[in-house]
C-alpha cells in the first residue's frame, strides 16, 4: 500500500529497530494482519534484511512498509549503504530519516539528515524526520531551540514543497524505549510550535506530525486526542501485535471524533 500523504488523517507506524528474525517476523506480521480493518494509515519500518519479507506479508493488504534508513547517495561505492531506489524497487513507501538514535549513535548531523530526508523524497518515498530534545535540552530550556535546528535545516534544504511530501516525527529522546511518555500537553505544545513553523499555512495545516517515545495501547488514545497530534511512532510496542493493533484502533477512533 502507499500511504496517501495528501490527506492528513491519523497515521500508525512501527518501528521495528534491530529486532526481529524471519520466524519471530511471520507471526509479528500475521498478527498485524489479522487486526480489523481501520481508518487510521499504518506502517511498518523494518530491518533492511526483512523489507522482502515485509513486501511479501503485506502486499495489498492496508498497512506500509518501508526502511529506517537510507543512503543520501543514489549509488556508487558506498560498502554497506542503501539507496532510496533500492528501498523503492522493494515495493517501499516509507523511510524514516533522523531517528535521534542515529543522531546520537551513528553521528547524523542535521545536514546529513536534509540530504537522506531529500533522497527519498525525490525517489517518491514519503520521508519520516525525526526531530527531538534530550533531557538536559528540555530541562535547560532548549526544546523549541533544538526542534527549530533539526526542522529548518531541512526546510532550507528541500522548501516547503519538499516538507508537505513528508511526516515529522516529534520524538523526545528522553521518552524513547524508558517508559517516560510526554504528557498530551507537552507534546502538543511542541507539535504546535513545529507547525507554526512551516511558513506556508496550506502545507502547515495538511502536514502529518507523529509524537513518539513510549506510546502504548494504555496512553495513545489521551495523546491522540490533541489537535497537532496526528497519530504515533512507534518503537517498543510495534513489536506486539495486540499493542500495535490497538494503537491503530485508539488512531481510528480519534478520527472518528
Ligand atoms: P519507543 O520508541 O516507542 O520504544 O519509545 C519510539 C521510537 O524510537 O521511534
Amino acid at each position: 500500500m502507499t500511504l496517501d500523504i495528501d490527506v492528513r488523517g491519523k497515521l500508525v507506524v512501527g518501528n521495528w529497530k534491530m529486532h526481529g528474525s524471519t520466524a519471530e517476523n511471520d507471526a509479528l506480521l500475521a498478527g498485524i494482519l489479522a487486526g480489523a480493518s481501520s481508518s487510521a494509515g499504518c506502517g511498518i519500518c523494518v530491518p533492511f534484511p526483512y523489507l522482502f519479507q515485509a513486501r511479501d506479508a503485506l502486499r495489498g493488504s492496508d498497512v506500509a512498509w518501508g526502511a529506517q534508513n537510507l543512503s543520501e547517495h543514489p549509488k556508487g561505492a558506498y560498502t554497506g549503504e542503501i539507496s532510496a531506489a533500492m528501498l523503492c524497487d522493494l515495493g517501499c513507501s516509507l523511510v524514516i530519516v533522523g531517528h535521534s538514535e542515529r543522531r546520537a549513535l551513528e553521528g547524523e548531523s542535521s545536514g546529513r539528515v536534509a540530504a537522506k530526508y531529500r533522497a527519498a523524497i525525490e525517489a517518491g518515498l514519503t520521508a519520516i524526520l525525526c526531530v527531538g530534545e534530550t533531557l538536559e535540552q528540555r530541562e535547560g530550556g532548549a526544546t523549541e531551540r533544538v526542534v527549530a535546528e533539526q526542522l529548518d535545516t531541512v526546510l532550507e534544504a528541500v522548501g516547503v514543497e519538499g516538507i508537505a511530501r513528508g511526516v515529522v516525527a516529534y520524538e523526545p529522546v528522553w521518552a524513547i524505549g524508558t517508559g517516560r511518555t510526554a504528557t498530551p500537553r507537552q507534546a502538543q505544545d511542541v507539535h504546535a510550535f513545529i507547525r507554526g513553523r512551516i511558513g506556508d499555512p496550506d502545507v502547515a495545516a495538511g502536514l502529518r506530525i507523529l509524537y513518539g517515545g513510549s506510546v502504548k495501547g494504555a496512553n495513545a488514545a489521551e495523546l491522540f486526542a490533541m489537535p497537532d497530534i496526528d497519530g504515533g511512532l512507534i518503537g517498543g510496542a510495534s513489536l506486539d501485535p495486540r499493542e500495535f493493533l490497538a494503537i491503530r484502533s485508539a488512531a481510528s477512533a480519534a478520527m472518528e471524533r
